[in-house]
């Protein structure tokens, strides 16, 4: 049966090419998030990139969906029955990664209140930093972002263990591989709690109160996966008790984070709004494309796709 490709990657000048080459004899149609018609939608046997969840009902010839981000929670219950669906798992691994690392530094050094002063125009020393160098960073969520993370992390001296759901041989940048049912004898020994996880009914709200409350009172938390993951009531709780070093967070529930949350005001709490991963780099959009392009290639051949979801 002859394909449909509805195209809604950011690519670039030599990319459609690249696809076309890969699938000459299948119909390629271009077009954005926001301007793909529902008639593009109905007619697409595939479809690639970031399509309106609520658009997907519509999709009525689609087999295949390869979804350009890593975390697929949007798309839940909204594919016709039988699609298989893909996501572009490990493509933003890298910039997820750095920007963990970025936050946590951050933290360590107190720059958030460094930058409250500077807008204050106030010389002011905050005292005793920390240093990662040397430190236990336990980074529950052991997939690409996790492993980016922690390999990061050693390279700077730290020394990493990475929780797991089933057991697994070495994976890179953890000195140890750890399964996640021992997650709570674990916390009171780590100075980096990062959380990298998707949502899924098994993970909402895996950190809450009693786990933070494992946490040593000069821990460092980070949550970069998913808002759900987190009880930040109990988070926010704990701060304000001057439980915690400090916390970064990229994501929260709900997003976009509501003005009168008390997580905008806790100390030495760092709160960018999603950003850590997306298309902010190139090397991440190249990274998507190439995925895709290789999953087609998989798919003509009728062969096992790469970060099959369902
Ligand atoms: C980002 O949050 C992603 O899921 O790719």
């Amino acid at each position: 049966m002859s394909e449909c490709i509805l195209n809604l990657l950011p690519l670039h000048e030599g990319e459609r090419e690249e696809f076309e080459a890969i699938a000459p004899d299948a119909v390629h149609v271009y077009a954005g998030r926001s301007t793909a018609t529902p008639e593009q939608i109905a007619s697409a046997t595939v479809i690639f990139g970031w399509p309106r969840p609520e658009a997907m009902g519509g999709a009525a010839s689609l087999r295949w969906f390869q979804s350009m981000w890593a975390g697929t929670d949007e798309y839940a219950g909204k594919l016709p029955e039988g699609v298989l669906f893909t996501s572009s798992s490990g493509s933003n691994s890298r910039s997820v990664a750095e920007h963990m690392l970025t936050s946590l530094l951050a933290v360590c050094r107190r720059l958030p209140a460094y930058r409250d002063s500077q807008r204050a125009h106030l010389w002011k020393d905050e005292g005793a930093m920390k240093t990662i160098l040397g430190a236990s960073v336990l980074v529950v969520g052991a997939g690409h972002v996790g492993s980016d993370f922690a390999k990061l992390c050693q390279g700077l001296g730290a020394r990493t263990i990475g929780l797991k759901r089933t057991a697994s041989g070495p994976i890179e940048g953890f000195d140890q591989v750890r399964t996640m049912d021992e997650l709570d004898a674990l916390l009171p020994q780590a100075d980096v709690v990062a959380l990298a996880l998707p949502h899924s009914p098994q993970t909402v709200r895996l950190m809450n109160r009693g786990r933070i409350a494992r946490m040593k009172d000069d821990a460092i938390l980070i949550n970069a996966g998913r808002g759900s993951v987190l009880d930040q009531d109990a988070l926010v709780e704990a701060m304000r008790a001057s439980r915690l070093w400090g916390a970064a967070l990229d994501v929260t529930d709900p997003e976009p984070l509501p003005p009168d949350s008390p997580l905008w005001d806790v100390p030495n709490l760092l709160l960018t709004p999603h950003v850590a991963g997306g298309m902010r780099l190139e090397i991440t959009r190249r990274k998507c494309v190439e995925m895709a392009q290789e999953n087609l290639r998989r798919y003509l051949a009728g062969e096992k796709l790469v970060n099959q979801v369902l």
